[in-house]
């Protein structure tokens, strides 16, 4: 913990009275410039934080940040969010995330920003990310399963997210294939995951998760080609960012743990319950044109089981799923 989320923590704690300069420097071991430059950092975020002649220092307001130290406290996962980076501003977590994995992180890394400045999508697409409305997080595994396995952990990412909009916001999620989720049709949120393997070994994956939480209408870029929307726009409530991510970490961890255990079954059958295409007549449009069938559910790897009209299964590993409405659609 840096000192100056050890100097917060004693605000916290002290909020009901003043905490003198000079105790704070006592109980940290850190000089009085010290704190002073820390709380001066701190107002600079948007702290709001009294200084009283002869009495000291209190927090009267606090902004809408994710801290390290607020995230890894009360979190009670023994893998997950043992690290966390919480970073102000970033060009993408999943490149942090990356960095990090090189250089030894441990697994389990969380990394999170308030904003980033290139935020990747699928597709090399760019994943809009204003500043302080959203959640943009990166977690960092190191399973050990054979490389072809990797793809089910979007799938596992996907039932993470899903059920915490349900938790947390009250609404009824669906995930479409192979890594979104809707609420009423519109994109809530996107997963970007990465691997690093060789032939055989995987030396990492990170699960990158985007998820629209208080995000405003004038806020979306006007170019998407596709309906989107958050929690926001569609509970009417602004959701508190830290406990929608400490829950989805929860959420992770317990369903990681199943799948290393019990490997892809469990995991495959409740993402199959998030979708809402299965047994739906659909059209898969792919670069080289477009497939028309019943989505019947995943394959071991993750590819979507897609039967013909014909009644021959077709393996799906790329393309974009839509629900076929109307017999226009077919046309
Ligand atoms: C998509 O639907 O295209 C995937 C979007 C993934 C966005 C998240 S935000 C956190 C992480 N960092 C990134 O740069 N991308 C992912």
């Amino acid at each position: 913990m840096t000192s100056r989320d050890e100097i917060l923590n004693l605000f916290r704690t002290n909020s009901d009275h003043y905490i003198s300069g000079q105790k704070i420097s006592h109980l940290l071991k850190i000089s009085r410039a010290a704190v002073w430059k820390q709380v001066k950092a701190l107002r600079e975020l948007g702290f709001e934080i009294e200084a009283k002649h002869s009495l000291g220092y209190r927090l009267l307001a606090a902004p809408d940040l994710l801290l390290a130290s607020d995230i890894e406290s009360g979190l009670n996962c023994r893998l997950i969010g043992q690290t966390v980076v919480a970073l102000t501003e970033t060009d993408s977590t999943n490149a942090q995330a990356r960095q990090l994995a090189e250089d030894g992180a441990i697994e389990g890394t969380v990394v999170v920003a308030d904003r980033q400045s290139a935020g990747r999508g699928r597709l090399g697409r760019r994943w809009e990310s204003p500043s302080g409305v959203n959640l943009y997080c990166s977690i960092l595994l190191r399973p050990q399963i054979p490389v072809q396995q990797a793809p089910q952990l979007t799938f596992l990412s996907a039932v993470a997210v899903a059920e915490t909009l349900e938790k947390v916001c009250h609404l009824s999620a669906k995930v479409k294939w192979p890594n979104d989720i809707l609420v009423n049709g519109a994109k809530i949120s996107g997963l970007l995951n990465e691997m690093n393997a060789e032939t055989e070994q995987i030396h990492f994956v990170i699960l990158g998760v985007g998820v629209n939480l208080n995000m405003l209408e004038e806020q979306f870029p006007e170019s998407l080609n596709y309906p989107a929307t958050s929690v926001l726009l569609e509970t009417g409530k602004s959701v508190d960012r830290l406990m929608f991510l400490q829950t989805f970490l929860r959420c992770l961890e317990q369903y990681y743990a199943e799948f290393l255990e019990e490997g892809f079954t469990p995991i495959r059958q409740r993402w199959e319950g998030y979708c809402d295409t299965i047994n739906r007549q659909v059209r898969v449009d792919q670069g080289s044109g477009s497939l028309y069938g019943t989505v019947v559910g995943l394959e071991p790897e993750g590819a979507l089981r897609l039967q013909l009209d014909d009644g021959r299964i077709e393996r799906i590993l790329a393309g974009d799923v839509r629900p076929v409405t109307k017999k226009m659609d077919r046309e």
